[in-house]
């Protein structure tokens, strides 16, 4: 079937969250965020460290309540939900952490982590262990592992406990919240692969949040970039890498370590100039302007709004006007 005559699984729709951080200053965390996302598909959302990734995580699982826009799951409205479909939301939508430390409650057991869903769900008591136990050994674990406490274990086997929780209600779609970057290198390869196993046998759909361009690569159908709370370009992945249109983009990607030398003498390293400005009280125009090398005046005097150069590939950048 056609992308184009699905109803996306998810839809982000001008979606603002905005914090009070003063009597005149609002912290403009999301700004205006606006993207789809289809059953069985991951989606990458990159940008750098506080350019509003979590946040919008947050708003899409009802953590957080957006100031202005809207989040559609299912084709509903995920604030306007009945009491019973507000209870299959929270099943239905589940989220991976970034900090397997922090995540998992120290006092409460593995399978007290694990089984508390499922309890909480409706599953009888006399199979929470059965259950339990199977989901461990879903994710590289075992039963001997149940009785013990999130200290016990290394940071690659905490986030595998957290993913647990996470398959335990048999969820659709998870956001993934940067679910490797807390991890050595030498296991986030196993997580990625873990992850995108677990999609292929469940038929689920991810949201993963990365701060840079290498991990998502590998994982996403499609990626959207973020800077400063604004998306400034989102295509299908083999699109966004061989053909990035916004100085962002392009900046992010040559940041990639090449490991083939001659290629690696090709790319010109691009850098940013300076550091990411303050979300607060931001300037009506293009937020990544006196960081681009390319800015115009109306960089500075006009937000640039995010347009589609060719099907499927949109981006937010004056410049792409006098192309
Ligand atoms: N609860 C909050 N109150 C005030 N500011 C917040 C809150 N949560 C996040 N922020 C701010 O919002 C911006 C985006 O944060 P976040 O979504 O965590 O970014 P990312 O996940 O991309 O690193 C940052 O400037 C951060 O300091
Ligand atoms: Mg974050």
């Amino acid at each position: 079937m056609e992308n184009k005559e699905k109803q996306p699984l998810v839809q982000v729709k001008h979606l603002c969250k905005y914090f009070k951080v003063g009597r005149h200053a609002d912290l403009k965390a999301v700004d205006d965020v606006s993207f789809d996302i289809y059953k069985g598909e991951t989606v990458g959302l990159v940008g750098e460290s506080g350019c509003g990734k979590s946040t919008t995580g947050r708003c899409m699982i009802r953590l957080y309540e957006p100031t202005k826009g809207e989040v559609i799951y299912d084709g509903k409205d995920i604030t306007k939900l009945s009491k019973a479909e507000q209870k299959e939301f929270c099943r239905k939508v589940q989220m991976i952490f970034q900090n397997p430390y922090a995540s998992l409650n120290s006092r409460m057991t593995v399978k007290e982590i694990v089984g508390e869903g499922l309890k909480q769900h409706g599953v009888p008591k006399n199979e929470i262990d059965k259950r339990v136990q199977a989901l461990l050994e879903t994710v590289g674990l075992n039963k001997d592992h149940m009785s013990r406490f999130p200290h016990e274990f290394s940071g690659g086997q905490r986030q595998r406990i957290g993913i647990a929780r996470a398959l335990s209600v048999d969820p659709e779609f998870i956001i993934c919240d940067e679910p490797i970057s807390a991890l050595d290198v030498s296991i986030q390869a196993q997580v990625i692969n873990m992850l995108k196993d677990l999609q292929e046998e469940r038929g689920l759909t991810y949201l993963f949040v990365a701060h840079d361009l290498s991990v998502v690569k590998y994982i996403s159908d499609r990626v959207v970039v973020m800077y400063l709370g604004m998306v400034v370009e989102q295509a299908e992945t083999e699109e966004l890498y061989s053909n990035p249109q916004h100085p962002y983009t392009k900046a992010l990607l040559s940041a990639i370590p090449e490991a083939d030398p001659d290629k690696a003498k090709a790319n010109r390293r691009i850098p940013i100039k300076g550091e990411i400005p303050s979300p607060i009280n931001p300037k009506q125009c293009c937020r990544f302007a006196e960081r681009c090398e390319y800015a115009t005046d109306r960089c500075f005097n006009e937000v640039p709004e995010l347009r589609e150069v060719c099907p499927g590939h949109k981006v937010a950048c004056h410049l792409m006007d006098e192309k």
